[in-house]
């Protein structure tokens, strides 16, 4: 599997995490002119590129349709270029190219297209999730001032900012001829602004900065051999501190190195089974090269059960519930190898968790695990056992934001609510896209009546922001010595009860936090010396489970915060939050220049947003500053 490393893809990433901090991205475009009616109008072609590889780059190609009026009508776009050298495209993501080419140089690992001046194709819709990244997939269509986007991977290339040699001669058939493109130009680093527009970063954010190692890491341990190949229990740990896999779960897949089949499995299950028509009598459970496996619902019978299983994928996090951050599974492998020097382990691993966002690295053989006695007296070992890890980011699954943050004080009436449209806008013309909880014919028939909907896309409450999450930060209190705070997460989605949800919220007063009334607590500290970030979850049995929208949709609790004279005050906006997640996604906050303000202080109102934002763009400084 050595040989396996510059091809696959999710390695990248974990070197990534490595270089990333040098910020070592950069775009260029090329653009080409076209005269009409709208005299600016072009098509820009825009290559970032996210992650340096052992041997080339990881690049997100984006094209951008900015013409006034024309379309990019089926069937699509096709563009093509030449490398500069010996490049070749190890893969793609999102699109393919149209040609594979002489890849005789390649054995082993056979890149995607090794062709001089490749030809590159949008995937169609219906391509499956994990082979898709935003604003792919739609057939080369592209409408006026839309975008269509695919990841590409990059070989035999230079992997510095001073190595890599653009590609020259782009075409573009758009369908068919009439561009023409200019010369590609390297371009200041693109700025990926945040869903909250109040943060930028210059490359792929292959990690969070509140959560640096956090990982999901899936563990095989082969326990035995069988005569034609193994048994190994499967188990896949959630490492991070507050990202949790809420229904509907998990779904891994891997493809198999050579020719395995899963004869059975115990506490999961494949989704297909795929073409066994070679076996007869003894039928396997799955035959696919690239197996797709789920977790078993609750209540499947004992006998096909084993430790940890069967909670239809859902996965706790680390610190909220570390007894519920792990789920296994045992598979029986067929045609495969027999001993430890013969088993191929798997490759191309993906994990949705649900949907995408975590990228998994290679499949690396480790010190077999030991395993203790019930008694703790005994210890049994592994035949063998390999580690594949997993992270996620935010930037690659690109969800919309779920989440906004509104702010009040007893010091001013003002409530700044969510920002309007934070998560959608009410579409009037079409009175179904939200629930108006008056009209209650309407909700009940809308609404699941027991709950059991495949359909997970958010029903929401009608409201300026149409979020399915809102956290309200009300400033309560003051006293000589404490200042408290009363916090209240109310669900809008009709569609949706979190169990066990999280909340992270980053303010510098959390060095000080002196009582939280009917939350957990724990304080995150991702960089040693400051301690700013708090993760708060629901109390077991009595307000962990955030029911769905309505009377009862909603938990909240308070704060007591101990005064430091030097740095506490209430004026331009130091009371409120910095930054708040909810299990996991980013809720976005008001624009700092809404927040409430002490009274008679009018002329403050601009210092406060300056300041304001200058204290993020300090933490900002640090997190890149200090990693
Ligand atoms: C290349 O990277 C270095 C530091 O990593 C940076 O200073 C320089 O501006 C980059 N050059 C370009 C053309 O982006
Ligand atoms: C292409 O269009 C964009 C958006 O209108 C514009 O900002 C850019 O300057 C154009 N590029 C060229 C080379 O005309
Ligand atoms: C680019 O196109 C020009 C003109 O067609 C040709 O002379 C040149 O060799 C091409 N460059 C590459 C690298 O293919
Ligand atoms: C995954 O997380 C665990 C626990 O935090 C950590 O020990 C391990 O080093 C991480 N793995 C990677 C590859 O970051
Ligand atoms: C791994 O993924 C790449 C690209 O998606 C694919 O071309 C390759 O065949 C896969 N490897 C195996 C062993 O299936
Ligand atoms: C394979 O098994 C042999 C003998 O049991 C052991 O010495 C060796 O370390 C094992 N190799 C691996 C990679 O586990
Ligand atoms: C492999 O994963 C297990 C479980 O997550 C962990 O305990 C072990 O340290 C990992 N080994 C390596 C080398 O990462
Ligand atoms: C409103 O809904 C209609 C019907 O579904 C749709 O055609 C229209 O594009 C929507 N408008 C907006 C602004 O989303
Ligand atoms: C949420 O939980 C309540 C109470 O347990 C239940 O009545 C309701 O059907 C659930 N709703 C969903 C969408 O699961
Ligand atoms: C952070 O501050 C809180 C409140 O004073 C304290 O309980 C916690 O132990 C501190 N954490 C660290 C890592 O210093
Ligand atoms: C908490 O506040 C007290 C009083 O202001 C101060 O002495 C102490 O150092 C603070 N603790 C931390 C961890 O900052
Ligand atoms: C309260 O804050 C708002 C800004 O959010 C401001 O417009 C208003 O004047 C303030 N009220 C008082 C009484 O100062």
């Amino acid at each position: 599997m050595g040989s396996s490393s510059t091809r696959s893809l999710p390695k990248v990433t974990i070197c990534c995490i490595a270089v990333l901090l040098f910020l070592s991205c950069f775009s260029f475009t090329t653009t080409e002119a076209y005269d009409a009616v709208d005299p600016n109008g072009n098509i820009t072609i825009k290559w970032d590129v996210i992650s340096w590889t052992p041997d080339g780059y990881v690049a997100v190609v984006t094209l951008y349709n900015f013409q006034k009026h024309r379309p990019i009508r089926a069937p699509g776009w096709t563009l093509g270029w030449s490398w500069a050298r010996k490049e070749v495209i190890w893969s793609m993501v999102g699109a393919q190219t149209t040609e594979q080419g002489d890849c005789s140089r390649y054995k082993g690992n056979i890149p995607h297209s090794c062709k001089k001046t490749p030809t590159v194709v949008d995937r169609l819709p219906g391509t499956p999730y994990n082979q898709q990244i935003a604003n792919c997939c739609k057939g080369g269509v592209v409408a006026p001032n839309d975008v269509s986007s695919f990841q590409i991977s990059v070989g035999a290339a230079g992997n510095t900012n001073r190595t890599v040699k653009l590609p020259v001669n782009f075409t573009l058939l758009a369908p068919g001829p009439g561009y023409t493109c200019g010369f590609a130009k390297l371009v200041k680093p693109t700025l990926f602004i945040t869903p909250d527009g109040r943060r930028t970063t210059r490359a792929l954010k292959a990690y969070d900065p509140l959560d640096p190692n956090g990982n999901i890491t899936i563990k095989w341990d082969v326990i035995s051999w069988t005569p034609d190949g193994y048994v190994a229990v499967v188990t896949l740990f959630n490492f991070q501190q507050y990202r949790h896999i809420q229904a509907p779960g998990w779904t891994l897949g891997w493809s198999w190195a050579k020719k395995e089949v899963i004869w059975s499995m115990v506490g999961a299950q494949t989704t297909e089974q795929g073409d066994c028509s070679r076996y007869k009598g003894n039928v396997p459970h799955c035959c696919k090269k690239t197996p797709t496996v789920v977790d078993l619902l609750p209540g499947t019978p004992y006998n096909q059960q084993i430790a940890n299983c069967c909670k239809g994928g859902v996965i706790n996090s680390f610190v909220q519930d570390p007894s519920n951050a792990a789920s296994s599974f045992q598979v029986s492998v067929g045609a495969a190898g027999t001993t430890n020097k013969t088993v191929r382990v798997p490759r191309n691993f993906t994990l949705l968790a649900p949907g995408p966002g975590y990228t998994c690295g290679p499949a690396k053989i480790v010190k077999a695990t030991k395993f203790f006695t019930q008694d703790g007296r005994r210890t049994t070992q592994a035949m063998m056992t390999w580690n594949v890890t997993c992270t996620y980011s935010q930037f690659l699954a690109q969800k919309t934001p779920s989440c906004c943050v509104s702010l009040s004080s007893f010091y001013n009436d003002t409530i700044v609510p969510c920002p309007t449209c934070t998560c959608g806008c009410q579409n009037t013309s079409h009175p179904g896209s939200c629930v108006d909880p008056n009209n209650a014919p309407h909700l009940a028939s809308v609404v699941p009546a027991n709950g059991k909907t495949t359909n997970l896309a958010p029903l929401v409450q009608c409201t300026s922001h149409m979020c399915p999450i809102r956290v309200h930060w009300h400033v309560k209190l003051n006293y000589k010595e404490y200042w408290r705070v009363k916090v209240t997460i109310t669900n809008f989605n009709y569609r949706m009860n979190y169990s066990q949800w999280n909340l992270v919220v980053q303010h510098p007063n959390f060095d000080n936090l002196t009582q939280i009334f009917s939350f957990n607590y724990k304080s995150l500290t991702p960089y040693e010396a400051i301690n700013d970030t708090a993760m708060l979850w629901g109390v077991k049995f009595y307000n962990d489970f955030l029911e769905q929208a309505g009377q009862y949709g909603n938990v909240q609790s308070e704060l007591l915060f101990r005064k430091d004279k030097n740095t506490f005050t209430f004026d331009k906006g130091w009371a409120f939050p910095r930054r708040i997640y909810f299990n996991g996604d980013n809720c976005v906050m008001p624009p700092p220049d809404s927040y409430p303000y002490l009274p008679n202080a009018s002329s403050r109102h601009g210092i406060s947003a300056a300041i304001l934002v200058g204290t993020l763009l300090s933490t900002i400084a640090f997190f890149f500053g200090c990693l």
